[in-house]
């Protein structure tokens, strides 16, 4: 038998004797009707990730086929396999807790089975983090195919879609001004197709997001999931990995500091979610990148908001689609852009940004000279609240309330929280800002999208739409409001967050990059002296590798165990 180590000869099983693993191998091959033409075929591996508790993936047995079809038609044999599937809506306590596990399983799968490449199928907000990250650390050549956007529903002649509009219709029930049977028709008209949330939220800037560091094929982030297209990207993503095959293009090498530049510069255009900083920094780290909140704000300098989506503007991301989606928003950027970036393709990014848009829809993607706003979409505080940073998306923020000092009405947990706020007697006025401690990474809630604390429904009812929260939890990538978030050091893991007190005064300074505690140095020692830091210590399982090995926000929430042998500088 020949020593080739490609398709299923590839990595065999350890039986002591070589020959024997392959026959075996290629036997038990045969049992699944495969012809010994095709298992002799380099393999494309599919991370396949459909899953009942996954709404936004229920596409994917037909996305399936169209990837199957390219692979074939490319002439090497495409082999499914599963891994976990994330569905946002559908994980206790939070999806962000399982990211790191189906970084791990996509990882290990993709290095212990044979194939030459890989196709990554997510779509929904951890999944493609996860598998980008697996990818990553795997090295294998990959590309990654999106599940694309959900269509909007209609509601009384409006259109609608999640989850922005899931959030502006509950502000308005609980303000009392939308009735329970209008809600619960709005719940149905909320998600009506298959595909992820259909605006700027944490799933569609993460397929961005890929398509800027060069990790899908051009123009495939924003198809609609139902759309022919999506299944045309399919079919060309099929190719486009057995081109891949033997190729240097691997994703550990198509991630480095130059496109991992680009993609937060894509963040930034696109006012895109506050999660995407975690997840970008998580699939940077795999490659030995460093991602800093410095870096953030420098970027975020010179790099003007071009996108006008929900939960920043108006548009959803079928009009993004219409509109010219990345390769629109790319060409405006092309100045600040790593152009030699290579992509997945073997084009480099700027071969790809050679010709010249053939339509863009100005009422969505700006030009750069005409930007809905000069400034970056996030921006990162830092101060004495936050000394490892803070992230605020001030592009979805309410401006008068960049420059503020206010009265802290503070909840210890999402308990106290949910005890609490809407409680008539609540101390609170709208010029107070709400604190939530204990809900960051290092807490029992594993940092839930929690960092959007509503309104208590007492102002909510008087009209105020808008107050400054603060959390080290995160915040739904289709929520807006002026709340500070991932504040780090976390309060579980003795950050200062932990030690403010109800009626303590706090500064939030925009314009200096600041939020700070005001209360005397002494004082804080002494509540920190005072502190009984009561860390989560699961007995096993799962839950104990999570609090052994949870990083805080600044270093994308990764398990320490999974970065690069070699560390980050
Ligand atoms: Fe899956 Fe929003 S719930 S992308």
């Amino acid at each position: 038998m020949s020593e080739h180590t490609h398709g299923l000869q590839h990595g065999l099983t350890n039986y002591g004797d070589r020959d024997f693993s392959l026959y075996l191998r290629r036997s038990f091959a045969q049992s699944m009707g495969y012809s010994r033409a095709l298992l002799s075929k380099p393999v494309v591996g599919i991370a396949y990730t459909p899953s009942g508790f996954n709404n936004c993936h229920r596409h994917f047995p037909e996305l399936l086929d169209a990837v199957k079809r390219g692979v074939l038609a490319a002439g090497a044999l495409p082999i499914a396999f599963p891994t976990i599937s994330l569905g946002e809506v559908f994980l206790s306590p939070t999806s962000l807790k399982y990211r790191n596990l189906m970084s791990i399983d996509t990882e290990e799968m993709i290095r212990a089975q044979p194939m030459d490449a890989v196709v990554l199928m997510g779509g929904c907000d951890k999944t493609v983090p996860a598998q980008l990250m697996g990818a990553v650390s795997a090295g294998r050549p990959a590309v990654m195919l999106v599940a694309g956007p959900m269509m909007t529903g209609r509601h009384r002649g409006e259109r609608l879609g999640a989850c922005t509009d899931c959030r502006r219709f509950w502000a308005r029930y609980r303000a009392g001004e939308v009735a329970e049977a209008e809600i619960s028709q709005v719940e149905g008209q909320l998600a009506v197709t298959a595909g992820t949330c259909a605006v700027m939220g944490t799933a569609s800037t993460m397929a961005c997001i890929a398509e800027a560091l060069g990790l899908i094929l051009p123009g495939s982030a924003a198809i609609p999931a139902v759309h022919a297209d999506r299944l045309r990207a399919a079919e060309a993503t099929g190719a486009a990995a057995v081109r891949l095959i033997g190729s240097e293009r691997t994703a550990d090498r198509i991630v480095n500091a130059k496109s991992v530049e680009n993609a937060l510069r894509a963040l930034l255009a696109l006012g895109g979610s506050t999660n995407a900083v975690i997840h970008l920094t998580a699939i940077a780290g795999r490659a030995g990148v460093k991602v800093s909140l410095d870096d953030l704000n420098r970027l975020s300098d010179s790099t003007p908001v071009l996108v006008n989506l929900k939960p920043v503007g108006n548009g959803y991301m079928e009009d993004f689609f219409a509109a010219g989606a990345m390769g629109a928003l790319l060409r405006e950027l092309k100045p600040l852009l790593h152009l030699e970036c290579m992509t997945v393709t073997g084009e480099t990014l700027g071969e790809r940004l050679a010709s010249a848009a053939a339509y863009v829809d100005r009422s969505i993607i700006a030009e750069r000279e005409k930007p809905f706003e000069p400034q970056g979409g996030l921006v990162a505080l830092f101060g004495n609240l936050a000394p490892k940073g803070a992230v605020l998306k001030r592009s979805a923020a309410d401006a008068k309330l960049f420059e503020h000092e206010g009265r802290a009405v503070v909840f210890s947990s999402l308990a106290d929280l949910a005890a609490r706020i809407d409680d008539p007697a609540l101390d609170v006025t709208p010029q107070d800002v709400l604190v939530l401690q204990n809900a960051g990474p290092h807490a029992r809630a594993c940092m839930p999208e929690a960092g959007y604390l509503p309104i208590p429904k007492k102002l909510a009812q008087r009209g105020v739409k808008d107050m400054i929260r603060i959390s080290d939890a995160r915040m739904s990538g289709t929520a807006y409001g002026t709340i500070v978030l991932h504040v780090t050091p976390d309060a579980a893991s003795g950050g200062p967050l932990g030690l403010v007190r109800s009626g303590d005064r706090i500064r939030l300074s925009v314009k200096q990059r600041r939020i700070d505690l005001l209360v005397e140095d002494a004082e804080l020692k002494a509540r920190a002296a005072a502190l009984k830091p009561a860390p989560m210590q699961p007995e096993r399982g799962y839950a104990k590798l999570y609090a052994q090995e949870i990083l805080g926000a600044d270093e994308g929430c990764d398990f320490a165990f999974l970065r690069p042998a070699t560390g980050l500088p």
